[in-house]
């Protein structure tokens, strides 16, 4: 493999990044060895995993992991139905301490959560003295906050979030603050409006995503089990990756506030995708809790080769690149579209006959002598449905209007570093 490089450093937020991949909080960064682990393999920062005062016992429940998949993608989705880290903050301090002495030049941050002003704020000077070049609070968590609305995501709540965030920002100072939010809400703009109203740094867009991971068809036992019995996980990984890139640009198009992209993410040309719609750079958990710190080498490499593609000078010149492209559905011209099936890719699988002939248009014929597709030119209003099924990607849309013609199409799979 050829391995691209391309200076990938900026500075974000007074920190210097030598690239835009960071570790979230999260079980790769619980451990200091961990932590110690990934920042020797490249990634350009940390966010240890999210920790409270002492004196709140946080009681883990084994086995806390399930996934759902397909038989190509075992992980579409990774539940867990962990909590936060079971070490209270004087053992994180002592981990960034450590972390920052040995990498000076990375990011070191901590995730915290708290219930009452005086423990956000404890929380917050604790980690200002011990060195934090960040601190990210988790107001997302979905097993729930402690304080305000137990079980219930603190960022679900506008006003305890304005309230919350202006308590941490209060004490961090001149420290950056970023506010780690959950896409569970009915109005993910107004969240980012109060947090820029109350002064904090950015957010991390966003969490995981509450889900029920599955149910054992024999047992009727929720996935995961513990003695029969389950609970709701927080979903993460590439199943979630459309829900991040509507919640950062929905808050890109909006408000004016740095956003960290996280969740769904596993490859560069992911993401490419977050950044393009508004994120300054991403947080990754899935992706090296499956693979190891290891694939911050594609990562790194994936991204020094676009850019150099794309002619552009560094990350930060991908940020919010697509966002004039989004648009009201109601905003967008009427073409005359048309499905176009590439026959010497076309496989012959007969995907795209059976999908259109029994949920779309009725518009391909099927030779199946010759086992080979072809559109009825009257009948398709390139509704795109055939080219989703098709594994090869062998179809695309012509798209006209008025004497201007644009074709909507997937790359080969496996593009893009999937
Ligand atoms: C087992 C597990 C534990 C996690 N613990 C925390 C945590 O303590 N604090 C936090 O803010 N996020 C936590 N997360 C969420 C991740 O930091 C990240 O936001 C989420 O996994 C989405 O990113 P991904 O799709 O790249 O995994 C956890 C995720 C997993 C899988």
């Amino acid at each position: 493999m050829t391995y691209h490089q391309h200076d990938l450093s900026y500075d974000w937020l007074g920190i210097h990044l030598e690239n835009p991949f960071i570790l979230s909080a999260a079980p790769p960064t619980d451990e200091l060895d961990m932590a110690r682990d990934g920042l020797a393999a490249g990634w350009a920062g940390v966010v240890l995993k999210t920790t409270s005062v002492e004196g709140n016992p946080v009681r883990l429940k084994y086995p806390m992991m399930s996934s759902f998949g397909t038989a190509s993608h075992k992980i579409c989705g990774l539940g867990n139905i962990d909590l936060i880290s079971q070490y209270h903050i004087n053992d994180v301090c002592d981990r960034v301490a450590a972390l920052k002495r040995e990498f000076p030049s990375k990011m070191i941050a901590a995730s915290i959560m708290g219930s009452r002003k005086e423990d956000w704020q404890s929380l917050v000077w604790q980690l200002r003295r011990a060195g934090a070049d960040l601190i990210e609070c988790s107001f997302s968590c979905p097993q729930g906050s402690m304080g305000e609305a137990p079980g219930r995501m603190l960022a679900q709540s506008v006003e305890a979030t304005e309230k919350v965030a202006r308590w941490v920002k209060e004490a961090a100072e001149n420290t950056p603050v970023l506010i780690k939010i959950t896409p569970q809400v009915t109005d993910i703009v107004e969240v980012a409006r109060v947090l820029k109203r109350a002064g904090v740094d950015g957010v991390t867009a966003s969490n995981s995503v509450p889900a029920l991971m599955g149910v054992d068809i024999e047992t009727l036992e929720p996935r995961p089990s513990i003695f029969g019995a389950g609970a709701y996980s927080g979903m993460t990984g590439m199943a979630i990756k459309p829900l991040t890139l509507r919640t950062i640009a929905e808050i890109a198009r909006n408000v004016d506030i740095i956003i960290s992209g996280n969740g769904g993410a596993y490859s560069w040309g992911d993401v490419v995708e977050l950044m393009a719609v508004g994120a300054s750079n991403v947080q990754f958990c899935t992706l090296p809790m499956h693979y190891g710190f290891g694939v911050i080498r594609d990562l790194t490499s994936g991204l020094a080769g676009y850019l150099d593609r794309k002619g552009f000078a560094g990350p930060m010149d991908i940020v919010g690149k697509a966002l004039s492209r989004i648009k009201g559905q109601e905003e967008l011209v009427a073409p005359h579209s048309r499905a176009t099936i590439d026959l010497d890719t076309c496989v012959g699988c007969g995907n795209c006959f059976r999908a259109c002939r029994d949920g779309a248009h009725r518009a391909i014929d099927w030779d199946s002598e010759k086992r080979q597709p072809s559109v009825d030119r009257d009948k398709c209003v390139g509704c795109a449905q055939c080219m989703q099924v098709c594994p090869v990607s062998a179809i695309s849309i012509r798209e006209e209007f008025g004497d201007n013609v644009h074709t909507f199409a997937y790359g080969i799979p496996g593009e893009h570093g999937r």
